[in-house]
């Protein structure tokens, strides 16, 4: 059986690690069909729109893709790629599994916890205007349906995946209908799970308590914006952005990518960590089914990040991306291994 996977590998740093994530699913023994497809800066480059509509068209088919970090440039009257697709395919969650590993020098231990973040209004629909010279106005786009959508997967993954609380993050003393609208409808979704504790936190306070005591969150579910700075400073807090993964979900959907973005300050270099996107390639083979191959990479990546001897830069070692590309392929356990 083959696995139909579009694959973005962007730009950046992005061809480095997608080359990476691909060499470790494919040394899993799992058989793949790559459609690979341009957009961002790649496609531009070609005469073509940052998201073309074959990118598009590609993974509306294969209802799975691969992403790889892709550059917005600023100020060149570019819309970012990134936000434009997941609004294209209603990718509506964003979930991001922050983690501890042992063997990584962190402040804490024992994180592990979800951030969900609603991935398609907020901030960030995009709705920004200059009224007059000087005087800009963005709007901040909350809809009963999207609340509704992403409070309900996050209840719904908690109890899956047997966590007891979810964190309702939010501003409403100040945005009282935007952010008041958001949490009344996670409210509504909460009473369908009397068996999980909810708790509603500030963003503010919320930041605080993460750097205090990140142990004491399960399930983090917030808004476009925070969940994109609490999604930094949750990889802060176990080790960097080299090694946090991500989902964007719909209902018809999902693309799976790294937290970070394209890194232009070490792109081309061999020098970024593949830990992320290869994790967030091990998240693609829990959804379409393929646990085992998917529990092997986990494993292979505690097994290196715990030994200490292989690590990029931003983990304080030397190796290079092609090394612990290897190191990670070297340490994949057997399929009978894993069943044991
Ligand atoms: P960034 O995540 O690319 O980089 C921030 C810092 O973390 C840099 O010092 C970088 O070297 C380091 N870093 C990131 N990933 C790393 C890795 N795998 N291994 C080692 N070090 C790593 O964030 P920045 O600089 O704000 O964004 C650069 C570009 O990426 C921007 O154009 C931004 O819009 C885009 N971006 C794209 C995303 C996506 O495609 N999903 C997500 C975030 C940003």
């Amino acid at each position: 059986m083959h696995y139909p996977i579009t694959l973005l590998p962007g730009d950046g740093i992005g061809p480095e690690v997608s080359q990476a994530a691909v060499a470790v699913l494919e040394a899993t023994g799992l058989e793949f069909r790559w459609d690979q497809q341009d957009a961002g800066l790649v496609a531009v480059e070609k005469g073509l729109p940052t998201l073309p509509a074959p990118a598009l068209e590609s993974i509306r088919n294969n209802r799975v893709a691969l992403k790889a970090p892709i550059t917005t440039p600023v100020g060149k009257g570019f819309s970012s790629v990134n936000v434009g697709l997941r609004k294209a395919l209603s990718l509506y969650v964003s979930l991001r599994p922050v983690r501890s590993w042992p063997g990584l020098e962190t402040r804490h231990r024992d994180v592990d916890l979800i951030v969900f973040r609603e991935n398609t209004e907020g901030l960030y629909a995009g709705r920004e205007h200059e009224i007059v010279p000087g005087v800009v106005e963005a709007l901040k786009i909350v809809t009963r349906e999207a609340s509704l959508r992403i409070a309900q997967y996050a209840y719904d993954y908690a109890r899956w995946t047997g966590r007891h609380k979810v964190t309702v993050i939010h501003k409403r003393a100040v945005m009282r209908l935007s952010d008041g609208l958001f949490l009344d409808c996670c409210r509504e979704v909460a009473r369908k799970y009397p068996f999980i504790e909810t708790e509603e936190m500030p963003i503010d306070q919320v930041a605080m308590n993460l750097v205090l005591d990140p142990t004491r969150f399960q399930v983090l579910l917030t808004d476009n914006l925070f969940g994109d700075i609490l999604s930094d400073l949750c990889s802060g807090l176990v080790g960097g952005l080299g090694i946090v993964p991500g989902a964007n979900i719909g209902d018809e959907c999902a693309v799976f990518e790294a937290v970070h973005g394209s890194a232009p300050d070490i792109a081309g270099r061999n020098k970024a960590n593949p830990v992320a996107l290869i994790l967030s390639a091990a998240l693609m083979l829990h959804h379409v089914g393929a646990h085992q191959e998917a529990n092997r990479i986990e494993t292979a990546v505690a097994r290196v990040l715990a030994e200490g001897r292989v690590r990029t830069g931003d983990l304080g070692g030397k190796a290079s991306t092609t090394e612990m590309t290897q190191a990670i392929i070297d340490a994949l356990p057997s399929p009978v291994e894993t069943l044991s």
